[in-house]
Order: structure tokens, then C-alpha cells, then sequence
């Protein structure tokens, strides 16, 4: 019998209400392993993402004989083994999906000195690695990718790496925390400039730690051959996967939603800034800080959304929100344009692409750019869309059924399972006519 990956089947309309708590927050999650891993003595985790990418990188650092108990209901207890204690493993790492896992592994592999084979999913194995690779070979290390530059890496064992000053040319967080990883072995210091501010929950995490990094407005230094000594965390709800529920009230008349202990960094909020420049009705109230991170409560009622150019300061901000943005720009009267978003292109899929391909299902004009999208702005018909296995595209397009005039089928969606555990279930339970289907 051949299966079919699951669908969601959206039934159009409702109202999106109530008071929820989303799953943990993902990038927290990983930089919690893995630096407790690499810590002395005992980390505690609350709030953990029992999702699949950040569970792929908790299995890693077990296969490097770090003993860690859970997660069970978020509670995961590791069990540092200190910064020079990692053992290589005994056969390659499979990290599935997870571009965070695989980009931050190679960087911390190639700063311990360990001999590792890095591998993904189809879409993590054609995703660009040389955006790593290239600074950590400028410090020394020896990764081997694939003849195109990608996965598998495979990661080999050499001397100690030299700190290096590195210009990204890209604003990626990935990238930079990478780098603060190689160095917290390297000889000397390790910089790093970033063209535009990204999520800043590495330097963050490393403070809390215990471990000095320099932060100047658009650079982090810190030197090797520091220790890093534990340190509780308690991750808060993943603002990305507040985002869709943000929309969905914005878009849906008569929507009245409170996501609650939901992180608020300044460097994650670009959805709420473009939301709010769209006229949506949100307040939030930071609560208190956990950790080094604030957190507060979300409140998203309806009100009319106009059509917007997306200022380019904004992009790293919300970079993982677009999926769900273009769903409110397609129930928005007007136009939105994004520019100076290119990045958006080597995600999890294509996401400038799948997503005017969705929206043209539904009947929303859509022109791609190189760096971006127009949408104008309409009333979404219904129909079948192809997620392409991307986790936000997927519960993008289930959202949009709150907009729709029909019922909209998403196909693919098996991944929404790597970030957002119960999305279905808290989706229902908000308003969402959703189903699973097979
Ligand atoms: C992440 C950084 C972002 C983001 C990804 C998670 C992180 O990627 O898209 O989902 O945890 O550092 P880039 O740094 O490549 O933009």
C-alpha cells in the first residue's frame, strides 16, 4: 500500500479565540542543550521543544556521551560534561530538518576537534552549508561538504583553531552563533560583524552561562579557552509559532486571541512591528525576563488590514515569519511588497517561491522577485496547496482558511511535527475548522 504524506483539511471561516501557550522556543531549545552539554555541572531545562529539530539535536549531543534525562513535559536534564569532554561519535549525526542543528554542530565539532559526519533530510542536504564552512576554514578547521558545498559534512579532526574578525556578508544568526562556538576554542579572539542585528540568543545564553562575550552594536567577540558553568533555563513559547495565530486573529473578523509566556526579544519581533504597520490590533505586555530573555503575553484582535511596503530593516526580524505575513498581506486591502529578503529562498523550501505558488491556488496574485514578493491583497478562494514539506508554509496555509471563502486542502505537512508538536490539536481548539487527513 503506498501512504500518502498527511494533509490538513481547512474548512473556511471561524473565529480564532481563547488564551493558549504555544511549544518552547526553538532556537532556545538548541543553544539549551548545547551548551549545557558543554558546561560544568547540571543543567535544568523548563519549556523544552519536544519538535523533531530540536529533539534531532539533543539525540546528537547523546551519541557524543552526554548523559541527558527527558524531555518529559518539557523538563530535560543535562548532565555537562564540560567544554573539553565530548566524545566523538560512533557513526554520523542525522539531524533531519534542522538547518540550526547542523550549521551550530559544525561549528561547535569543528572547535572541539571532533571527527563527525553531519547529515539531513532531501531539504536540509541541497540547503547552503559554505556560508559556515568558508569562516571556520578561515580559523583552521577541516570540514569536507559535498562536492555542491552542502551536506553531508564531514568534520575532522585538526589542531586548535585560530579566533578570527569575520564580516558576515549574510545576516544570519546561524552563522554567527556558529562562529561563537568554534571560538570558545580558538586561540586568541573571535568576531564577528553582522550586516543587520538577527536573534541574539547565543550571546544571550552564553552570558547566563557564565561565559564573556563583548557585545558592541553590530559585533560579538569572546575569547577561547573559557569554561561555561550551568545554569537553569526556562525556554519560552516560540514567538514563530505564535505568528500563526497572530494572523489567523488578524485576519479572521471577530478574533479576540491571547498567546501567554511567549518570548519577546527585540531581535524576534519584526512580525508584530509589520503586523502593527498593517493596522492590526496588538498589545503586548512583557512580563517578566527568563533567563535573559523577556517574555509577556500577546493580544490579537481583528480589525482590517491594509496592504504594506515591508521595511528592510524589519526582514532578519521576522525571517521566519513570512510564510504566515503573506497570508495576512493576502487578506489585506492593497498591496504588500517585501524586498531584501533572498534569504527566504534557501529555508526549508523555497519560500518565496511555494508561497505565491499557494497563493495563486487560492486565486491571490502573487510576483515573485528575486528578493521577494507583491501580493495584492484580496479575498483567498480555496483549494489544494503543496507545502513542499515546509513546516510554515504548511500552517500558513491552514490559517488562510480563516480568510477563505473555501475549504483549503494543504498537502505535505508531515514537518509541521519539527517545530510545532500539537499544532492541530491548539489550532482546533482556538476556532480552526482543521482535520488531519491522510
Ligand atoms: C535560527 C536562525 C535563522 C532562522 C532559523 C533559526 C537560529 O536562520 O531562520 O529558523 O536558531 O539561529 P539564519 O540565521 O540562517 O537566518
Amino acid at each position: 500500500m503506498i501512504h500518502s504524506p498527511p494533509a490538513f483539511h481547512v474548512e473556511p471561516g471561524g473565529v480564532l479565540r481563547g488564551n493558549l501557550r504555544v511549544p518552547g522556543d526553538k532556537s532556545i531549545s538548541h543553544r539549551a542543550i548545547m551548551l549545557g552539554a558543554l558546561a560544568d555541572g547540571v543543567t535544568h531545562i523548563s519549556g523544552f521543544l519536544e519538535g523533531e529539530d530540536s529533539l534531532a539535536t539533543l539525540a546528537a549531543f547523546r551519541r557524543m556521551g552526554v548523559d541527558i534525562q527527558g524531555p518529559e513535559a518539557g523538563r530535560v536534564v543535562v548532565n555537562g560534561v564540560g567544554v573539553d569532554g565530548l566524545k566523538a561519535p560512533d557513526g554520523p549525526l542525522y539531524v533531519g530538518n534542522s538547518g540550526t542543528s547542523m550549521r551550530l554542530l559544525a561549528g561547535l565539532l569543528a572547535g572541539a576537534g571532533l571527527e563527525a559526519t553531519l547529515t539531513g533530510d532531501a531539504s536540509l542536504s541541497v540547503r547552503p552549508m559554505k556560508r559556515v564552512l568558508t569562516p571556520l576554514f578561515a580559523m583552521g578547521a577541516r570540514i569536507e561538504p559535498s562536492p555542491e558545498g552542502t551536506a553531508p559534512l564531514h568534520i575532522r579532526p585538526g589542531g586548535a583553531l585560530t579566533g578570527i574578525h569575520y564580516d558576515m556578508p549574510v545576516a544570519s544568526a546561524q552563522v554567527k552563533s556558529a562562529l561563537l562556538l568554534a571560538g570558545l576554542w580558538a586561540r586568541g579572539e573571535t568576531c564577528v560583524t553582522e550586516p543587520a542585528p538577527t536573534r541574539d540568543h547565543t550571546e544571550r545564553m552564553l552570558a547566563g552561562f557564565g561565559y564573556e562575550v563583548r557585545q558592541e552594536p553590530s559585533r560579538r567577540c569572546l575569547r577561547g579557552g573559557g569554561r561555561l558553568r550551568a545554569c537553569p533555563v526556562e525556554v519560552p513559547g516560540d514567538i514563530s509559532s505564535a505568528a500563526f495565530f497572530m494572523v489567523g486573529a488578524a485576519i479572521a473578523p471577530g478574533s479576540d486571541v491571547t498567546i501567554r509566556h511567549v518570548g519577546l526579544n527585540p531581535t524576534r519581533l519584526g512580525v508584530i512591528n509589520i503586523l502593527r504597520a498593517m493596522g492590526a490590533d496588538i498589545e503586548t505586555t512583557e512580563t517578566r525576563l527568563v533567563g535573559g530573555e523577556p517574555v509577556g503575553e500577546v493580544r490579537v484582535r481583528y480589525r482590517p488590514l491594509q496592504g504594506i511596503a515591508i521595511p528592510v530593516d524589519q526582514v532578519p526580524l521576522a525571517i521566519d515569519e513570512f510564510p504566515a505575513l503573506f497570508i495576512a498581506a493576502a487578506c489585506a486591502r492593497g498591496i504588500t511588497r517585501l524586498s531584501g529578503a533572498a534569504e527566504l529562498r534557501v529555508k526549508e523550501s523555497d519560500r518565496i517561491q511555494v508561497m505565491a505558488d499557494g497563493l495563486a491556488v487560492l486565486g491571490i496574485a502573487a510576483e515573485t522577485t528575486p528578493d521577494g514578493l507583491i501580493i495584492e491583497g484580496g479575498e483567498p478562494g480555496g483549494g489544494t496547496v503543496d507545502s513542499h514539506g515546509d513546516h510554515r508554509i504548511a500552517m500558513a496555509f491552514a490559517m488562510a482558511a480563516l480568510g477563505a471563502r473555501e475549504a483549503i486542502t494543504v498537502r505535505d505537512v508531515a514537518n509541521v511535527a519539527t517545530s510545532f508538536p500539537g499544532f492541530v490539536g491548539l489550532a482546533a481548539g482556538a476556532g480552526l475548522a482543521i482535520a488531519e487527513a491522510s
